[in-house]
């Protein structure tokens, strides 16, 4: 499977036509409480300062451990949940001032695939209405023949046949309904789509449909993807570009290919060190993550993952917090002490 060709270098991204989605320095913190039925007295920082750009009909990855807020980050996007502060910007528009009501036609265009296709679902409608539903909500078929050969339509689309309408979710296996949820995403016709883990709730014998199907309907339709997932490789495969976020931050973004095969941030090199490797002879040096990922509630200073780090410079990287810049063309780290080659 080859995904659609788009221009990679980071030169392009400055040409706003080409960024669909941007955020800027996008936060969302929660109220948590330490105690039992406490007052909300700190803040977690879930999301914490990301500036990310996806173009037209790219897919960017994104890729860190559980818990470093990366389905945070995929909704504050769609404002399913509303930042804290910060720009989210969808195709030249500022999408955080706009009213719910002013949101709703911006709405359409960016839709959701989420991870469990079980629940996701609601198993009292039928496909028909499941997939109906949002082109009814958003009046994008004149009469009810018309809606119903559009759904007919979108069941093919996403390799369903247009009979399995008048069935209901339980009917379907995991990666049927998975295709069910793609079909109810692209009912109407959006451009961007979190895929969050899509595939992960999956066997493994069939994450490679899903995955093929989601390149086929980019190419077709010129979709662009947020694509959420802890599997490394099918990121690699999926995504243009990659993102990789620590405890709310982004650490590091290039290209699919010069993060694979070039990555600088010592955290990347780890996570990457973690994926099992077919060929013994490619082996990369196994690195160790040693301890746990570190409350985002009080996150270390500096750098966040300094004590994790094996190249951290005491004195420097527990004390700054390194900027994300540009380290290549097309490639930025926030590291002091990043991997050269
Ligand atoms: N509604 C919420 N209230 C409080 N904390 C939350 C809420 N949603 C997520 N979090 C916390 O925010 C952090 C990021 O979560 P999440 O975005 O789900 O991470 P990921 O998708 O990378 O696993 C985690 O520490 C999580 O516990
Ligand atoms: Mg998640």
């Amino acid at each position: 499977m080859k995904l659609p060709e788009i221009a990679t270098a980071e030169a392009v991204d400055d040409q706003p036509r080409r960024t669909l989605v941007a955020t800027e320095n996008l936060t969302k913190y929660f109220p948590v409480s330490e105690g039992w039925l406490g007052r909300p007295t700190k803040l977690l920082r879930a999301v914490d300062g990301v500036s990310l750009r996806v173009r037209r009909g790219e897919t960017l990855g994104l890729v860190g451990e559980s818990g470093c807020g990366k389905s945070t980050l995929g909704r504050c996007i769609l404002r399913l949940i509303e930042p804290t502060s910060g720009r989210v910007v969808f195709d030249g528009r500022d999408l955080l001032p706009l009213s719910q009501r002013a949101l709703r036609p911006v709405r359409r265009r960016m839709q959701i695939i989420f991870q469990d296709p079980y629940s996701s679902l609601n198993p009292r409608m039928t496909v028909r209405q499941i997939v109906g539903e949002a082109i009814d909500i958003h009046d994008l078929a004149p009469t009810r023949a018309d809606a119903e050969a559009m759904v007919a339509e979108l069941l093919k689309k996403v390799g369903l046949r247009p009979e399995h309408m008048n069935r209901y979710p339980h009917e379907f296996s995991g990666g049927q309904r998975q295709r069910i949820g793609i079909a109810r995403a692209l009912a109407v016709q959006p451009d961007f789509i979190v895929c969050d883990e899509p595939i992960s709730a999956l066997d493994v014998s069939i994450q490679a449909q899903i995955v093929n199907l989601l390149v086929d309907l980019q190419e077709q339709l010129g979709l662009s993807y947020l694509f959420i997932s802890h599997d490394l490789k099918i990121v690699e495969h999926m995504s243009h570009r990659v993102a990789v976020m620590y405890l709310g931050k982004v650490v590091e973004v290039a290209t699919a290919d010069e993060l694979y095969r070039g990555s600088m941030h010592p955290y990347t090199r780890a996570l990457l060190s973690a994926v099992p490797v077919a060929d013994p002879a490619k082996k990369r040096l196994r690195v160790l993550l040693e301890g746990d990922v570190p409350s985002p509630i009080d996150p270390p200073t500096g750098c966040a993952f300094h004590p994790r780090c094996p190249r951290a410079i005491k004195g420097r990287c527990d004390t700054e917090a390194p900027p994300l810049i540009d380290a290549a063309p097309g490639h930025r780290v926030a590291c002091w002490s990043p991997h050269t080659q």
